[in-house]
């Protein structure tokens, strides 16, 4: 069994030689954000209904609605507060360093471009919640203009325009992924030449299949995830541990091995 340090220096050294990297995140990659994950020890689905997230039932029932809009401005995932962790810019480092083909993110938090990685170069399969959006006129709102709106204690945010139903900008079960987002996705995981997955269980399709896509396409895997993963099998390098601890170092050696060189 080898130990840590040793598949650090492993994947420091596939980072180091990579020209195309894919990073793939899931919600574990925020949690030392202070933001939780869904199916870890803490998982939101541990707390909530997952039958509540879908879109038929924020559609056609406004007590869903109101729970959603309370989870998401006073209640638990008051997202504009949170900041990026280690993890993040270790991943905007491989931007800096001129290997980052892409970070396709399951995360809806937006943490990877508040820490540096250029917008262009995010790929968010499930949408993001830095707005809401208007259901019939489709005018948008920055979701602090809709916090500020629910401090006033009304019950569901209505749009201004035309006073129709708001939505967030994230996808809900049951809705379609952003087409144009999954297969810029596709493309570039099927060809890139390392995919490192941060955070994911690796259990929600189609977002699961990236990591498969770059496996299928030539691309060493890393998987760096606390706990099992779907595509463990599948993995050139398994790190059971916390990505804000070991993808700093494993940049930080990569740097080394190309200075060295
Ligand atoms: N470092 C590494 N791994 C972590 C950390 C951490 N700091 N914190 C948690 N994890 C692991 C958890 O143990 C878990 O295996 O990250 C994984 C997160 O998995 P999920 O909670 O299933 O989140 P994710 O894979 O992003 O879920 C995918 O499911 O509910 C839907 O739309 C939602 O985008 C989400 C999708
Ligand atoms: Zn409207």
């Amino acid at each position: 069994m080898e130990s840590m340090q040793q598949y650090i220096e492993q994947a420091a050294e596939l980072v180091s030689t990579a020209e195309r990297i894919i990073v793939f995140t899931g919600a574990g990659v925020s949690t030392e954000s202070g933001i939780p994950d869904f199916r870890g020890p803490d998982g939101i689905w541990r707390k909530y209904d997952p039958e509540d997230f879908t879109i038929d039932k924020f559609l056609s029932d406004s007590k869903v609605r109101k729970m959603h809009w309370d989870f998401l401005t006073t209640g638990g995932l008051n997202l504009t507060q949170a900041q990026p962790n280690p993890a993040h810019y270790a991943v905007a480092e491989l931007e800096k360093m001129g290997k980052l083909y892409g970070v396709v993110t399951q995360n809806v938090d937006g943490l990877h471009q508040k820490a540096g990685v250029s917008e262009n170069m995010v790929f968010q399969l499930h949408g993001d919640l830095s707005h809401a959006k208007c259901l019939s006129c489709t005018k948008r709102y920055p979701m602090e203009e809709i916090i500020e709106w629910m401090k006033k204690d009304i019950d569901e945010p209505k749009c201004g325009e035309c006073s129709g139903m708001l939505k967030p900008d994230a996808v809900f079960f049951g809705e379609q992924l952003p087409w144009g987002v999954l297969m810029e996705s596709e493309k570039r995981s099927r060809s890139c030449d390392l995919c490192i997955v941060l955070g994911s269980s690796l259990v929600v399709y189609p977002a699961a299949l990236i990591p498969r896509y770059a496996h299928q396409g030539g691309a060493k895997l890393i998987i760096i995830n606390m706990g099992p993963t779907e595509l463990d099998r599948m993995a050139d390098i398994r790190i059971d541990a916390k990505a804000g601890e070991v993808t700093p170092k494993i940049i930080e050696m990569a740097k080394a091995k190309m200075r060295a060189r």
